[in-house]
């Protein structure tokens, strides 16, 4: 909690940023990369604080791991040791492990989740899928203990709920099972995609049906390959906001459309100014924002993990706002930091949306109404998570006088030299460690 951002605000952010490999997408091909004995190639590596702990996971079963600038080199020709109770950190990855362990060890154990504290967020989907595959799970106070006695098999999983990680978990787990695997109800955002095309090089089978269906054959085995990790996603809107929250202009290299349509979209309506690129995306700030509604969704809906530094960008707009988050429970805890600097926004427990909600009757509040446009004062705030925590950054940035930000350790799990970037724009932001 020591180590803290003292940022002066009220500079406009002008220039071009690159982005980095997407996180979510870096971590789960590492751990893919434990299926086959050949040597694996990942290009566009994003080396932060999540990657870290995943390249600790890996060396701890056994991977030589090497850096050759962004591309990380990993070679697991053995699993030496298929226990990994502890590790120097914690986030949500390790689960992951447990099919590609269990297909060449046929044992595993891994250290219970970490990650942000955004809500309980349980496990329940990602351990009946590994049951219909096979797999005995032992949950331990501090891991998840699995073997599969009779191997990993194909079987139907319906998913109640499109989960990214147990869907990349049932994914891990398929593509050396024998047999068949036909997952419903399955998740199919970008990085899940990233996750498949590395897998389809180490020539799995997959196959992606309508309405979420995802089909695989179970392979003997898997060869080693070279990936490109897609841009990240969560980056691009970050930088997006801050271009139009300090009323500046930024080119986001690297950033998709095809990622960020609903986003672009949104933006849209409220009034922020976009142009897409060859390279990029271009993002400015284009006069008033004006309100608008927004329900985050599983994709190609309104990502939750965007709803952050949308709602940062709302307390600017001019009217009334409605945000209603359907993914998780507990994801605006945020807006006591941002209230604190000015902002105009309450939060409810009851749906604010149109969208068929698991929170609905919960007492969670998961909505919000924000009245804007509100100018934002500096404040000290401690980082709560990795989205939030970048939305006290860029509300920092936007506020006039200084505020500190406390906690950027976990910012630095998810963003490359997050300050060293920030001032190439023009920002007034010291490290502080
Ligand atoms: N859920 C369950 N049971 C499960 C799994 C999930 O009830 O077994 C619930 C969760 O509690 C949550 C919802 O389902 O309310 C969504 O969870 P999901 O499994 O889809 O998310 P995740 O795999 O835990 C990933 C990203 C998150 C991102 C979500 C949604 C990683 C490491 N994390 O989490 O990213 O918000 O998908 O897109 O890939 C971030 O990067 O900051 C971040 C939080």
């Amino acid at each position: 909690m020591r180590s803290r951002f003292i940022i002066k605000g009220g500079n406009r952010l002008n220039g071009e940023v690159v982005i980095s490999g997407a996180k979510n997408s870096a971590t789960k091909i590492l751990v893919a990369s434990l299926l086959t004995d050949e040597k694996c190639y990942l290009k566009n590596f994003p080396y932060i604080g999540d990657t870290d702990i995943v390249t600790e996971l890996c060396q701890t079963f056994g991977s030589k791991i090497g850096r050759n600038g962004d591309t990380l080199e990993i070679d697991t020709p053995n699993i030496a040791n298929f226990r990994a109770p502890s590790l120097s950190r914690r986030n949500r990855v390790p689960i992951l492990a447990l099919g590609p362990l269990l297909a060449r060890a046929g044992r595993a154990e891994v250290p219970i989740l970490g990650g942000d504290k955004i809500g309980p967020r349980p496990v329940n989907l990602h351990i009946d899928a590994l049951n219909a595959l096979g797999a005995e799970v032992n949950i331990t106070p501090t891991s998840y203990q699995a073997s599969a006695p009779n191997g990993l098999k194909g079987n139907r999983i319906d998913f109640p709920f499109p989960s990214v990680g147990a869907t990349e978990n049932a994914l891990l787990a398929s593509v050396l099972a024998k047999g068949k695997v036909v997952m419903t109800n399955a998740a199919t955002e970008p990085e899940i995609l990233d996750l498949i095309k590395f897998l389809q090089k180490m020539g799995a089978i997959i196959e992606l049906g309508a309405n979420r269906v995802i089909r695989v054959e179970g392979v003997g085995k898997l060869c080693g390959a070279s990936h490109t990790i897609m841009p990240d996603r969560n980056e691009a809107v970050s930088f997006a906001c801050l271009a139009i929250a300090t009323k500046g202009k930024i080119l986001v290299k690297g950033a998709r459309q095809d990622d960020l349509i609903t986003f672009l979209s949104a933006l849209r309506r409220i009034g922020g100014g976009y142009n897409v690129m060859d390279d990029g995306i271009v993002f400015y700030g284009n006069g008033d924002l004006i309100a608008t509604e927004i329900e985050t969704d599983t994709h190609p809906g309104f990502m939750t993990d965007w709803q952050q530094p949308f709602t940062l960008l709302l307390t600017q707009a001019q009217g009334v706002s409605v945000i209603h988050e359907t993914i998780y429970e507990d994801r605006f805890g945020f807006t006591e930091d941002l209230r604190k600097m000015g902002a105009n926004i309450h939060v409810f427990a009851k749906c604010l949306g149109e969208l068929q909600c698991r929170h609905s009757g919960g007492g969670h509040r998961h909505s919000a109404v924000i009245v804007g446009p509100t100018a934002l004062k500096a404040i000290n705030s401690a980082v709560r998570d990795l989205r939030s925590g970048m939305v006290n950054i860029i509300s920092s940035l936007a506020a006039e006088g200084t505020s500190i930000v406390f906690g950027i350790d976990e910012i630095d799990r998810g963003y490359v030299k997050l300050d060293e970037r920030l001032r190439k724009l023009g920002a007034d932001i010291q490290r502080v460690d």
